[in-house]
């Protein structure tokens, strides 16, 4: 078993730092694509057999230290009784969001073990057939309120913020459920045999201090109680990472997923020793041709050489038009780092 991951999650990493990239099973692998042909995005989620083969596709291609399994934080929405895809050119799509405190009222009482038990069976699949630790993971409720109530991608999350202003209160009730289905969801993975979670609360960027510890911060609080008993350590990944580094710490995670923006050197001088950095890489940079990829991976590595809670990651996720060939660079320069 490789345990560069869960090392460098207690802070104890001597070797090199153990690598794996945000949405490393997607649309910029061809095999991905050739599984994807003629199924939804959804119909593969919900698919555990399928799910896991995917999973698998970039540990078999790439071998990352660690995988992180195929589904979306779109899927807790199941649990809330919200039906959602992911259309082509389009991106996720919510039948009917969210926009008054009557729809928050109206949420049905939760079965989260019954209404998302496809992601259990889907790690369940994929654990005999893994050498590295799986990632399971959610959204924040913030993020996941977001889409419930954008109902798509949106530049500004304006309805989102508007509520917010609005009747803070029933925001908040809003916020709770989704809390409670996420703890519910996160230990049914924990269960089903995750040895890692990381919670995705990418939208933060939208709020201000104020706005971020009243709205996103105790939430992620309770999601890190909410597990903490299973002793399975938690990272948090925004894009507000950089900004409210400080404020996560408290949250009582384990590690921090960085953006581009930060500078890992000084986080790690500002940050609590035991608190694990993974990033942050741009992703843009897998744009460039091998030499400039390999070049930027080596600074960053070097950046945080011997540091032994460092996990190389990129800021976000793969963009379905990053070459395979770039993917490659970056794992095999962090594979083969000399600390
Ligand atoms: O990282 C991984 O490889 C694990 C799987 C994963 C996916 N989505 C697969 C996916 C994870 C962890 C996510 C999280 C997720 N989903 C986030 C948080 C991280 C981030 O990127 O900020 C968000 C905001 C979502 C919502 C979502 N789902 C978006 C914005 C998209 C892309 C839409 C588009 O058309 O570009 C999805 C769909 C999605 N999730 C795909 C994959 C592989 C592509 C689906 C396809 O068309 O095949």
């Amino acid at each position: 078993m490789n345990t560069l991951l869960l090392d460098a999650l207690n802070q104890r990493n001597h070797r090199r730092p153990p690598v794996w990239l945000m949405r490393q099973a997607g649309r910029y692998l061809p095999e991905y694509a050739a599984l994807r042909r003629g199924r939804s995005f959804s119909d593969m989620v919900h698919n555990p057999e399928l799910a896991a083969e995917v999973t698998l596709l970039p540990i078999k291609i790439f071998e990352m230290d660690a995988a992180i399994l195929f589904s979306d934080i779109l899927a807790i929405l199941d649990a809330l009784g919200v039906k959602w895809s992911v259309e082509e050119g389009v991106g996720p799509l919510i039948e009917t969001p969210f926009a008054t405190a009557d729809d928050v009222r109206r949420l049905p009482s939760a079965d989260v073990r019954n209404d998302v038990a496809y992601v259990a069976k889907a790690i369940r699949h994929v654990l005999p057939e893994l050498n590295v630790p799986l990632i399971g993971f959610c959204g924040g409720p913030f993020t996941v309120a977001s889409y419930l109530i954008e109902g798509r991608s949106s530049k500004d999350l304006k309805k989102t913020k508007l509520w917010m202003l609005r009747d803070p209160d029933s925001f908040h009730a809003l916020l709770k459920h989704v809390t409670a289905c996420s703890i519910a969801y996160l230990n049914m993975q924990i269960e089903a045999g995750v040895q890692a979670v990381q919670i995705f609360d990418t939208w933060a960027n939208f709020l201000s201090h104020r706005h971020f510890l009243e709205f996103s911060l105790p939430y992620l609080k309770m999601l890190a109680e909410g597990v903490k008993e299973t002793q399975v350590p938690m990272l948090v990944f925004s894009l507000a990472a950089s900004t409210f580094a400080q404020e996560i710490v408290h949250a009582g995670v384990q590690g921090i997923s960085f953006d581009r923006g930060a500078d890992l050197q000084a986080m790690r001088r500002i940050l609590p020793p035991e608190c694990t950095l993974q990033g942050n890489l741009d992703p843009d940079i897998l744009y460039a041709d091998k030499k400039t990829v390999k070049i930027e991976v080596l600074r960053m590595l070097d950046r945080m050489r011997n540091d032994p809670g460092y996990i190389f990651n990129l800021g976000h996720g793969l963009k379905p038009d990053m070459p395979v060939d770039s993917v490659k660079v970056v794992v095999e320069s962090v594979k083969t780092f000399k600390p």
